[in-house]
């Protein structure tokens, strides 16, 4: 089983200057596949630090972070790029979609990436637009969408090629009750027998919704 194990992992923003930021202080956490995790805690006790390097974003200071056999700290840039481009699905806060192309291309994008057929890929996008609810915006540019409707791209874009680790930054931040129940839905329905999903959230409902939670304070879990 792929299951992730993170030890000691420290960050440190601009380490030695005086405006130096302990965002992630000794953090262990595993996380098992099957399973749904919610990371909550204040703004600013580093939940997105912790997604971007689960995510391979951003690299800890210290610590390791192993995903079953791969050891995610250590690995070659050019390694890093495969491995989330084939198994990392991300959410990001603020969606990360390239605003001046459709809905249907900012969801092609990643297969393309990872090499796959566009015949094959638009199949894929379709289906994953259906599920989410907006194949009716497909060709839509997605500077002409709703906030609500962003993050339900993001989260298409996200989950198209079945990555079996899915890291959601505030997934429900800017919807309504009855979108975020849908999102919520959709992003636990993910979690199977070879994935991980893993959310940052303040939203304590989506939070109980999660098989476990993580609460973390000034960098350290609690
Ligand atoms: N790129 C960066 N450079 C320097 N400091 C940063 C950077 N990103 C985050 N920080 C700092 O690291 C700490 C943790 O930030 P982080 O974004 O992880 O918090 P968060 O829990 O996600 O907050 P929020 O709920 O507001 O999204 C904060 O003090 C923040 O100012
Ligand atoms: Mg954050």
């Amino acid at each position: 089983m792929n299951n992730i194990k993170l030890s000691g992992i420290t960050k440190v923003y601009d380490p030695g200057k005086p405006y130096e930021v302990v965002a992630l202080q000794g953090v262990d956490a595993e996380f098992e596949c099957g399973h749904s995790y919610a990371v909550m805690g204040a703004s600013g006790s580093g939940k997105s630090t912790l997604l971007n390097i689960l995510g391979g974003l951003d690299r800890p200071t210290k610590g390791t972070y192993s995903w079953g056999s791969l050891r995610m700290d250590t690995m070659t840039p050019k390694l890093l790029t495969r491995v989330r481009a084939n198994n990392i699905g991300f959410i990001l806060q603020d969606y990360g979609l390239i605003d001046y192309i459709s809905v249907l291309e900012n969801c092609l994008a990643p297969c393309i990436f990872a090499g796959k057929k566009r015949s094959l890929a638009k199949r894929e996008a379709v289906n994953v637009l259906e599920m989410l609810g907006i194949i009716g915006l497909a060709n839509r540019e997605v500077k002409k969408l709703s906030g609500g409707q962003k993050q339900r791209t993001a989260i298409a874009r996200a989950i198209i090629n079945r990555p079996n680790l899915i890291l959601a930054d505030e997934p429900t931040g800017a919807l309504d009750s009855k979108n975020a129940d849908m999102i919520l839905q959709v992003l636990l329905s993910l979690v199977n027998e070879r994935s991980i999903v893993i959310l940052a959230t303040h939203d304590a409902a989506a939070a109980q919704r999660c098989n476990h939670i993580l609460r973390i304070k000034d960098g350290k879990i609690i």
